[in-house]
């Protein structure tokens, strides 16, 4: 891909580094926000080096395939595109347009409750994409089942639930000299959640007040307690499958698994949220192992920047990983072309690490092909 300016974009580092040329100040500080001293954010990308790949020699890897499912629906790799909000900053088309450059690739996109498309729209601009949808949970608990019904009737093939904020988190982004974009962000209404202002009088009223918006409304709903019971909730009100994102620790992958998902996605939200967590590759074996024989599927994300990092997780025990970010660089730079690009960068690589370590599929990667370095 080449730019207005004749550069051209080979790698993913490419990608982000003309991104923060084209993303306004505010929006990149928001997309490249991490929590406290950005240990966790910058450990989730450094924790890759701590892993090598023993390859495996001398078989034959002339026919190769990067084909695998993801609960039960068959995508082209295992490198799919995670739930990232205000996607407007990046592009005028937002979650439409990645949601497109997504399915162009043939696989998965997961669209967050925050976007500022709705889902009707994603799901007309990518029809035969495979699209799980991201939940939260507020005090009102129409918000979140308007959303699940919307996601249901659009296609939607499961609804994931991001389990890692309780409360709203220690972002330095709303603490920054941003605070007035952090207000923009409140008031422009091209960047508001589209998919949460629902027809409830609660909601008219929030538009209504000049300063209190829908925006305010929905921080303030935030607040809400939330439990295991609330998995028995949603349970309730859908018969799509419930993946849970953002578990670190064996102990919660359990918990998940005896509350009857589907899905783990073993997450630190890209170190948004809080400091001091662990990098996800580095508890991605532990969750595995917790959630062994138990029919649940483990997908990560966290800095995910290169197909051997894609490698390492899958051979860690990962069904598929997430990109956040790279994905946003993509879709900054050229809409649904950049995304298309940004994920076919990483397939190369992943495919070319596939080979050389000596396999053949997804399905084919021993489980001795990653070791921790100390090990060796
Ligand atoms: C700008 C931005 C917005 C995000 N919004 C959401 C969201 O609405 N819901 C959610 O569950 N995760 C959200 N995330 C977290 C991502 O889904 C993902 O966990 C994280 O970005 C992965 O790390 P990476 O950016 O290093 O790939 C967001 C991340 C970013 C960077």
């Amino acid at each position: 891909m080449t730019t207005s300016s004749g550069t051209s974009l080979t790698t993913i580092e490419d990608f982000r580094r003309q991104a923060k040329e084209l993303v306004s100040s505010e929006g990149w500080s928001f997309y490249n926000d991490a929590s406290g001293r950005r240990s966790t954010f910058r450990d989730s990308m450094a924790a890759f080096d701590r892993y090598v790949i023993r390859p495996r020699i001398l078989r034959d890897i002339t026919q190769r395939s990067l084909s695998t499912t993801v609960l039960g629906q068959p995508i082209s790799m295992p490198i799919c595109v995670a739930p990232a909000e205000a996607q407007r900053f990046a592009h005028p088309d937002a979650e439409v347009a990645s949601a497109k450059g997504t399915a162009d690739s043939g696989t998965l996109f997961i669209m967050s409750s925050f976007a500022n498309a709705s889902i009707a729209e994603v799901s007309r601009a990518a029809p035969g994409g495979l699209r799980w949808m991201q939940l939260y949970l507020f005090k009102d608990r129409r918000l979140a089942e308007h959303v699940v019904k919307e996601a249901e009737r659009e296609g939607f093939k499961a609804i994931v639930l991001t389990v890692d904020l309780p409360l709203w988190g220690d972002y330095s982004f709303y603490k920054s000299s941003h605070a007035t974009s952090a207000s923009r962000y409140y008031h422009d209404p091209s960047l508001r959640p589209t998919n949460l202002a629902i027809d409830i009088p609660e909601v008219h009223d929030a538009i209504r007040s000049g300063d209190v918006n829908i925006r305010h409304y929905l921080a303030q709903q935030y607040d809400a307690p939330k439990t295991w019971d609330d998995i028995t909730w949603l349970k309730s009100i859908t018969s799509l499958p419930i993946v849970l994102k953002g578990i670190l620790t064996g102990e919660a992958a359990m918990e998940a698994a005896d509350a009857g998902v589907s899905g783990i996605i073993v997450s630190a939200h890209g170190g948004r949220h809080m400091d001091g967590v662990p990098a996800p590759i580095d508890v991605l074996a532990e969750v595995v192992s917790a959630v062994k024989g138990r029919g649940v599927e483990v997908y990560m994300d966290g800095g995910v920047r290169s197909g051997t990092d894609a490698l390492k997780a899958l051979g860690l025990g990962a069904r598929a990983v997430l990109i956040g970010r790279p994905a946003l660089w993509g879709l900054a730079c050229d809409g649904p072309a950049g995304v298309t690009k940004v994920l076919s960068i990483l397939r190369f690589e992943l495919d070319t690490a596939l080979g050389i370590s000596g396999c053949t599929s997804i399905q084919d990667i021993p489980p001795s092909l990653i070791a921790r370095k100390s090990y060796l």
